[in-house]
């Protein structure tokens, strides 16, 4: 299946999951105590009126028509009836309690597993599966637990005493019962199994459903089908999915209702037999009318319970199903963990070293990043250039350890980023990457996100620092406008500001800063230069370079080229050189940059400052 990873557990026996399954009821322990006396002592209520119908009809009703008895048994067959009722509210609170808490439980600890999953399985996994499984499959686990849970229990205890009650009252007529009740396991597995796999089927269809939704009604994707003019297409793929799961829904529906409708047919007809054949004893006089009457009324009771019973096996392999999919999700490798002692810098100088890395995405793909040694002292500025696809992005993921080197290691003060707390090194790097992510909330609220705690004050002087204040006090809401998905009511440069200020906000030691290809309007372009530039100031800096103000400011440049480090120093050397970096320089940074107020001085004044901090 697509959403795997390449680690994947050993297939688990079905009764590792049923255990695991199980050990989920743990806290509920006293409450199921609870539920089960509920459901035995419905089930024995909901029986008694027969007993008492056959005290009716026998000795009440006939000859010397006792009045008193009859009021009397009335009065507790009503009791009967309504203590039912009461406990079946409570059964279904119970119930739900149960149900609801183990959903809650399920769904908290997939979200945070979610979290600690690596970046690796999100850039795997089409997001609308994930959501549809954090959704939709727990809900229908608590579907399960709470419907094949209290059936299976209040079915047996009923199907248990209605048949111990029918021994009773007359054995040979019970015998008849008990011996046409197996004819119906063989067509009730039977639809189970179909059911089971439609269900699966559904659930299926779902995820691909919402997978697909969440693809093309998002903003990119909905600009991507417009540009390409591909609405129709997308039409019928939805059409396709959309059909299926009609399908799907009206056959497991309709393998229900012939179902039910056979054991309806035999349900009321069961009666008729029983009055048939127990006419003839009471003929005979081996049975009392009573005797009849209840036996009658047990056998139409018996038959749902035990067509249920019988199905146990498919509905608990359905509901297994489904929670085999959770714990799937649940036992993904997190990969990138905490070590049990991490150590916690509370104040890094934010020196930096790869030391022999060595990483690829996978087993499969060549390394993008090969034996890269190089070392950034606090407060330089380091540039990284290189071709595309030299491995740049990745250094910067492996610095904010998205992902662990195969070999060698990255270090923060002369730590390995495995030996610190994953909080240290969220606190440590900030990142501004290129393509800006913003949440659909306020421009307040994203720039915050930087530092939870910040105040009205502090969040207003990290969006003047990023350059913003013009743009704030233009809008109507000001900072209390709402930047839409992803921050598309922004212009890429003003998301780009909303992520130094959230950047500012958070004032990493070291800074993580992929500048933007696509070249911007010269005072924009100064404007997010002079922003960066004084958040640069006084840490640690590793830019993805695309400018040549950013390269000649640089302390230190480091060459990239098919994921191997192959030149490094200042500007002027590498230049003089002749090697990769002054033919990139040629192509990259010198026809963009030739603007007369793109003059480098006031980076390099800035650069040279932060070098000294
Ligand atoms: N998630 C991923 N899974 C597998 N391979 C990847 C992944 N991300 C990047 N790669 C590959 O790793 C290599 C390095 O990619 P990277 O993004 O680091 O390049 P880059 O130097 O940042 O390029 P650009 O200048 O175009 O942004 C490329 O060959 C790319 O195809
Ligand atoms: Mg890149």
């Amino acid at each position: 299946m697509r959403w795997r990873l390449q680690t994947q557990r050993p297939s688990g026996s079905k009764r590792r999951i049923f255990q695991r399954t199980l050990a989920l009821f743990g806290p509920y322990r006293y409450r199921i105590t609870l539920l089960i006396l509920i459901i035995a002592a419905t089930a024995v209520l909901d029986l008694l009126p027969a007993l008492l119908l056959k005290d009716i009809v026998d000795s009440a009703i006939p000859g010397t028509g006792d009045r008193g008895r009859i009021d009397q048994l009335f009065i507790v067959l009503l009791s009967a009836v309504i203590a039912s009722a009461l406990l079946n509210v409570l059964l279904g609170y119970t119930n739900q309690m149960i149900g609801q808490g183990v959903m809650v439980r399920l769904r908290s600890r997939l979200h945070e597993h979610l979290q600690r999953l690596p970046v690796r399985f999100f850039t795997q996994t089409r997001t609308g599966e994930i959501l549809s499984r954090v959704s939709t499959d727990v809900n229908g686990v608590q579907n399960a637990v709470t419907g094949t849970f209290t059936d299976f229990l209040s079915n047996s205890i009923t199907l248990i005493v209605a048949i111990g009650i029918m021994f009773s009252l007359e054995w040979r007529l019970a015998m008849v019962a008990v011996v046409l009740l197996p004819l119906w396991v063989y067509p009730t597995i039977k639809v189970g199994r179909l059911q089971g796999r439609l269900i699966r089927e559904w659930h299926e269809e779902t995820a691909e459903m919402s997978a697909h939704l969440e693809e093309t009604l998002s903003v990119s994707g909905i600009m991507l089908v417009k540009t390409f003019g591909r609405q129709e297409h997308e039409s019928d793929r939805f059409e396709r999915s959309n059909r299926n799961l009609r399908a799907l829904a009206i056959r497991q529906m309709m393998a229900g209702r012939w179902f039910n409708l056979a054991t309806g047919l035999f349900g009321s007809l069961a009666p008729g037999a029983v009055y048939w054949f127990g006419g003839h004893a009471v003929i005979g006089g081996e049975l009392s009318i009573g005797s009849v009457v209840a036996f009658a009324v047990l056998t139409q009771r018996v038959f749902q319970p035990f067509a249920s019973i019988a199905r146990i096996n498919t509905t608990v392999l359905s509901s297994l199903a489904l929670f085999e999919r959770i714990f799937d999700y649940l036992d993904l490798p997190v990969e990138v963990d905490e070590r049990p002692n991490a150590i916690t810098l509370a104040h890094p100088r934010g020196a930096v070293r790869f030391e022999g890395v060595t990483f690829s995405y996978s087993a499969q793909t060549t390394p993008a990043l090969r034996d890269v040694t190089l070392t950034i002292e606090p407060g330089q500025m380091a540039a990284l250039v290189g071709p595309s696809g030299a491995g740049k992005t990745t250094a910067t993921y492996l610095l904010q350890r998205f992902y662990d080197p195969q070999q060698g290691s990255v270090t923060l003060d002369g730590h390995d980023l495995r030996d610190l707390t994953l909080n240290t090194i969220a606190q440590a790097v900030g990142a501004v990457m290129q393509d800006t992510y913003l949440f659909h909330t306020t421009l307040a609220e994203n720039i915050r996100y930087g530092r939870l705690d910040a105040t009205e004050a502090e969040v207003r002087t990290a969006a003047a620092a990023a350059g913003l204040s013009d743009m704030i006090a233009r809008l109507p809401e000001g900072m209390d406008t709402v930047v839409g998905e992803r921050g598309y009511r922004l212009s890429g440069g003003e998301k780009q500001r909303v992520a130094i200020a959230r950047a500012v906000l958070k004032d990493p030691p070291v800074l993580v800063l992929d500048e933007a290809t696509a070249s911007l309007d010269s005072r924009l372009e100064r404007e997010i230069r002079e922003s960066t530039a004084r958040l640069a100031r006084g840490r640690t800096t590793v830019v993805i370079a695309h400018r040549l103000s950013t390269v000649v400011a640089a302390d230190v440049i480091f060459v990239f080229d098919h994921g191997e480090l192959v030149e490094q120093g200042r500007h002027d050397e590498l230049l003089s050189r002749g090697g990769l970096y002054a033919s990139l320089y040629r192509e990259q940074f010198l026809p963009d940059d030739d603007a007369p107020e793109d003059s480098p001085l006031e980076i390099a004044a800035t650069g040279a400052g932060a070098s000294g901090a």
